[in-house]
């Protein structure tokens, strides 16, 4: 079955449940302080578990565009590194609200998976929540009952609260859950080691497919739960690791949600896939990350240096920099995949079609700036370890009398047990070659090194003061040049360049020093805020 078909038997399944089928939300969260990113199906809903909106559908059903990467759910760090974690994915969903409950929720689940997408019913597991004394929260029997009555106690498994209470964030709708755990290994291995006792334990193949979570509670921001005025249904399941399973791979980078992607990377690289584990990460971790910086711009996320903006270019120069460094990919190469994803995916996600242009642009011009500094950056890091190893070489040959920090000048540098690239050098990577801190730590992990974090923070909070003082400024009235201009019109969707009007000027001093303000009629620049 390929991965469309699977999408589309889903939503066809809880159709024929009386389930409106919706679109997508955004991937990227515009008015809620507490998320920057859609991270699971449920957040565009979050207002009718509250009881604050009005459901327009009672069941509704549908495949969302998640990312990963900030926050209470992020998983960058084993993306590529391992074969089912991804930044961007899709969760296939289902939703009752204050409508059907666990018994319906856990019945169609089962049917689906084992009836209509015939997933052999032995390879599968299921968790119930156990209970939690600090919470207050007693065991699941409903759900314990309602599996019970459909497969053998021995594929049920009892989860504490990390795995079998489901919570969005911090704060907000959350409930116990019930989770489906599929087992892909080889008979010969199923034999010797049952799948029971691998659930949850990190096995790549025996791993979570759906979780049905039973919404109930609202946790407030002191930490209390609350019941909520009526009880829900939120689910999610990895469309990808279902593709995997349906079609009896060990990855899901080899259905063909990601084959195609991979294989124009492969291409690029002249660099067969599956043959150098090193090699193979890299080329994960590309297709992975292209798809989250290609949905996140589509979705109106530029990457910038600030907040979502940052997650984005993060993502984007990880992705980079895995090409440049395991790869040899030397020039700006992410936008060229663009055409595979696009063919890919965008007969069922249309606004990549639509902002493919501006994606391309977008994508083109971050690698191109990112590509410039990372090669200068590069160098200087491998100069720095060198300096430091070779320090650490003379001490060892030296009279035990010596100082370390005579000889090297900072106390930062510790002998010991792991070294460390000192903070401060951390922060001149990012302050000056734009390094993220993640692209430093694995830079330095790949040397078996630590960074000093604590050193680095510091760096970066002297450099917000700094900011802030900076921003400090004296300006000038305006001075209105076209009176009835209105807002400017953004134009960055089409284009990276126009030809604008100034509609009005002021002069600012900052730091002692003058210069102007001027706002545009139109403009190509993604204005943070509005200017009034
Ligand atoms: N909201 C649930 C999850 O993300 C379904 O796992």
């Amino acid at each position: 079955m390929d991965s469309t078909s699977i999408r589309q038997t889903f939503l066809e399944f809880f159709r024929s449940k009386q389930h409106e089928i919706v679109a997508s939300a955004p991937m990227v969260i515009k008015n809620d302080p507490t998320l920057m990113f859609t991270n699971a199906g449920m957040n565009q809903f979050k207002d009718i578990f509250l009881g604050n909106r009005e459901a327009k559908f009672k069941r509704i059903a549908d495949t969302q565009k998640c990312l990963r990467v900030s926050g209470k759910h992020n998983d960058l760090e084993e993306v590529g590194h391992d074969t089912y974690h991804h930044t961007m994915f899709e969760m296939l969903g289902n939703w009752s609200f204050g409508d059907y409950f666990k018994k319906e929720a856990i019945s169609w689940g089962w049917e689906l998976l084992t009836e209509v997408l015939k997933i052999d019913k032995t390879r599968l597991y299921v968790t119930v929540f156990k209970g939690d004394e600090t919470e207050g929260l007693s065991r699941d029997d409903d759900a314990f009952g309602y599996w019970k009555a459909m497969i053998p106690e021995e594929q049920i498994l009892f989860g504490s609260k990390k795995d079998n209470f489901w919570e969005m964030g911090d704060t907000g709708p959350c409930g116990p859950c019930s989770e489906i755990h599929a087992d892909i290994r080889e008979d010969a291995d199923r034999n010797k080691i049952p799948g029971a006792s691998l659930v949850n334990t990190g096995n790549p193949f025996v791993i979570e497919i759906w979780n049905l979570v039973f919404i109930e509670f609202n946790r407030q921001s002191d930490g209390k739960l609350v019941p909520l005025p009526d009880k829900h249904v939120d689910t999610g399941m990895g469309f990808e690791r279902l593709c995997m399973v349906l079609q009896g791979k060990k990855s899901n980078y080899d259905t063909d949600v990601f084959q195609p992607i991979i294989q124009a990377i492969a291409l690029k690289a002249g660099i067969e896939y599956s043959k150098d584990p090193k090699a193979d990460i890299a080329m994960r971790v590309i297709a992975d990350h292209l798809r989250a910086v290609a949905f996140a711009i589509a979705d109106g996320q530029l990457p910038s240096n600030v907040k979502a903006g940052y997650v984005i270019r993060r993502i984007l120069r990880r992705a980079v920099r895995y090409g440049y460094t395991f790869l040899g990919i030397k020039e700006p190469f992410l936008y060229r995949l663009l055409p595979v994803l696009v063919a890919q995916m965008g007969p069922f996600f249309p606004e990549l079609i639509a902002q493919q242009k501006l994606i391309n642009n977008v994508v083109r011009e971050e690698e191109a700036a990112f590509m410039r500094t990372l090669s200068a950056g590069i160098q200087r890091f491998n100069n720095y370890v060198e300096s430091v190893q070779n320090s650490k070489l003379k001490i060892q040959n030296l009279d035990s009398n010596f100082k370390t920090e005579q000889l090297i000048g900072s106390p930062t540098h510790q002998f010991t047990s792991s070294p460390a690239i000192s903070g401060a050098f951390a922060f001149e990577l990012y302050d000056t070659f734009g390094f993220p801190i993640d692209l430093t730590q694995l830079m330095a992990r790949e040397f078996g090194w630590t960074v000093d974090m604590e050193g680095f923070k510091k760096g970066l909070e002297e450099q917000k003061a700094r900011s802030r003082q900076d921003a400090t400024l004296d300006a000038s009235d305006w001075t209105v040049l076209v009176s009835d201009a209105g807002m400017s019109e953004f134009k960055g969707y089409d284009m990276l360049e126009t030809n604008s009007r100034i509609t009005k000027f002021r002069m600012v001093t900052t730091k002692g020093r003058e210069h102007y303000h001027i706002v545009l009629d139109k403009t190509p620049f993604y204005a943070e805020s509005v200017v009034r």
